[in-house]
């Protein structure tokens, strides 16, 4: 039998490389979600042309031709969102702030990878300042998305060692990304199953 697959969206502004690690997830037959649109701020980003080379709907909705008005760039991401018939959005590098309006419209049905052990290292520059905080353990975190700038409610964390003496951001951002690949399709998992502690701990993979 079958399971059925959630149409999901991945808002992306650059690479893409978490994009990739979710596409490869939602090609397993027994995954519960497949790729319905990729979206991008940005029309330059790499990740469009890949998930366009696998054939994925991919298209940009430029932050630019909004000037400053967010809430109206995130109408129009809204409404493709909702035309392509979007259950559930994971953001994947979006480099944007969110409005109210995209979280309240999504709330429950929105969430974020940001490279840090949230609550800690919100923002940008993650590596850098955990180097020099002096943190001997970093990672990435998956979370809901709500107003506050990465402050939603915690899905599932993976845990990697800094070696600050011969680790430089460079380093330890590679060390982090490897997590994020994978934490990302296992936490998509548990949400959409309705059990974020369904999260397992494999591959130095540390959920906390
Ligand atoms: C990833 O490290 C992701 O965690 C981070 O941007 C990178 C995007 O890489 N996101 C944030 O910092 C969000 N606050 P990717 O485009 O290769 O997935």
């Amino acid at each position: 039998m079958s399971i059925r697959k959630t149409p999901i969206a991945i808002l992306i502004s650059g690479r893409g490389s978490n994009m990739r690690s979710l596409i490869a997830a939602c090609a397993e037959p027994d995954f519960p979600a497949s790729v319905a649109l990729v979206l991008s701020n940005k029309e330059d980003a790499a990740g469009l042309d890949y998930a366009r080379s696998l054939g994925l709907p991919a298209e940009a909705v430029p932050h630019k031709a909004f000037g400053k008005d967010r809430e109206a760039h995130e109408r129009a991401i809204d409404a493709r969102l909702r035309e392509a018939g979007i259950e559930f959005v994971c953001l994947a590098g979006y480099m944007r702030l969110l409005t109210p309006f995209l979280t309240d419209a999504w709330a429950g049905r929105m969430i974020n990878i940001h490279p840090s052990l949230l609550p800690v290292f919100p923002g940008t520059h993650t590596h850098e300042r955990a180097l020099e905080a002096g943190v001997r353990i970093h990672g990435c975190t998956v979370h809901h998305v709500t107003a506050g700038m990465d402050e939603g409610p915690i899905i599932a964390q993976a845990a990697v060692p800094v070696f600050p003496k011969k680790d430089s951001a460079d380093d330890l951002a590679a060390r982090v990304l490897v997590q994020e690949h994978v934490l990302y399709p296992a936490a998509l998992k548990a949400v959409l199953g309705g059990n974020s502690d369904s999260v397992s701990s494999e591959d130095g993979l540390l959920v906390v």
